[in-house]
């Protein structure tokens, strides 16, 4: 394991030095949230957007963090290593308790950690394979929450049927994917489900959206039925750390041609493109 350094409770350590207590509440209960984020060349991108969608996460598990962006930039920077795609892991919990108790303890330090890892590059050309999943996970998955044993388990079931990810179908509609939000052509329309409590607010989503906008590429924020999806001409993934993903193949069944698409082509670029520009 590479002994990288990882940054905890106000000190930069070894990543093999850095322990909590067996007492922490993010191990107990998974009492905390998180944030990925992606940084290009040395810059982490889209700061602003991860910092809101961190502070609405803690906000949805009543842990406010007074920490601003300078203060966040602080500490995250010094933990860029070299390359060119990097993501740092950002971990918050309510914190080590004196004891077990699921109610909330009345004094306890949040625990802060974060690390940063490479982006693997890999090629996303030829698309990859998905299946449609029941979404079985809970109602607030807007929150960002580290409490993530349901999309574990489907993620591993779409790994174990030799597929990428696994889109989640709740009441006949598409959600997201285990660890991603998608959009599909449909009718050659770029389509990408609304934003509620049932997904996670995507930042690369959001760029995506307004990629879109300002290229005149023409996209609804809608539902997303399971016959909707089946007949899409395209399929993506999108994460910070997959960036834009074509799904080629849905239960084993071609999208559109089985190629990649043209506007994921398109959007590729744009995205490429920006990532540049703003880094
Ligand atoms: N996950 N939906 C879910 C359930 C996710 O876990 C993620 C990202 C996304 C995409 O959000 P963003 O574009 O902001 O990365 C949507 C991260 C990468 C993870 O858990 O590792």
């Amino acid at each position: 394991m590479q002994d990288k350094i990882v940054y905890l409770n106000g000190e930069y350590l070894p990543l093999s030095k850095a322990k909590i207590s067996v007492l922490d509440r993010g191990f107990l209960f998974g009492d905390g949230v998180y944030e990925v984020i992606p940084a290009y060349f040395g810059q982490l991108f889209c700061l602003e957007a991860h910092l809101q969608r961190l502070n609405n996460s803690l906000h949805g598990i009543r842990l406010p963090i007074s920490l601003d962006t300078k203060q966040w930039l602080e500490i995250l920077q010094p933990l860029l290593i070299e390359g060119d795609a990097q993501y740092i892991y950002l971990q918050i919990t309510r914190g080590v308790a004196d004891k077990r108790d699921h109610a909330f303890p009345e004094q306890c330090e949040p625990t802060i950690f974060a690390m940063c890892s490479e982006i693997v590059p890999f090629a996303r050309d030829k698309g990859v394979q998905a299946i449609t999943l029941d979404d079985m996970r809970w109602q607030l998955c807007n929150i960002k929450a580290t409490t993530l044993l349901a999309n574990i388990l489907l993620r591993q079931q779409a790994v174990d049927n030799a597929c990428a990810e696994a889109i989640l179908i709740k009441d006949g509609y598409a959600t997201e994917g285990a660890a991603s939000n998608i959009f599909a052509v449909i009718d050659g329309v770029l389509v990408t489900p609304i934003n509620s409590n049932e997904i996670l607010p995507g930042i690369t989503r959001d760029v995506i959206i307004d990629l879109a906008k300002v290229n005149g590429i023409s996209l609804r924020e809608d539902v997303i039925s399971l016959a909707a999806l089946q007949s899409a001409s395209e399929i993506w993934l999108t994460s910070s750390t997959r960036e834009i993903l074509p799904v080629t193949s849905l239960d084993n069944k071609p999208v559109g041609n089985g190629q990649v698409g043209p506007v994921w082509q398109t959007m590729q670029k744009l995205f490429q493109e920006y990532k540049g520009a703003i880094s």
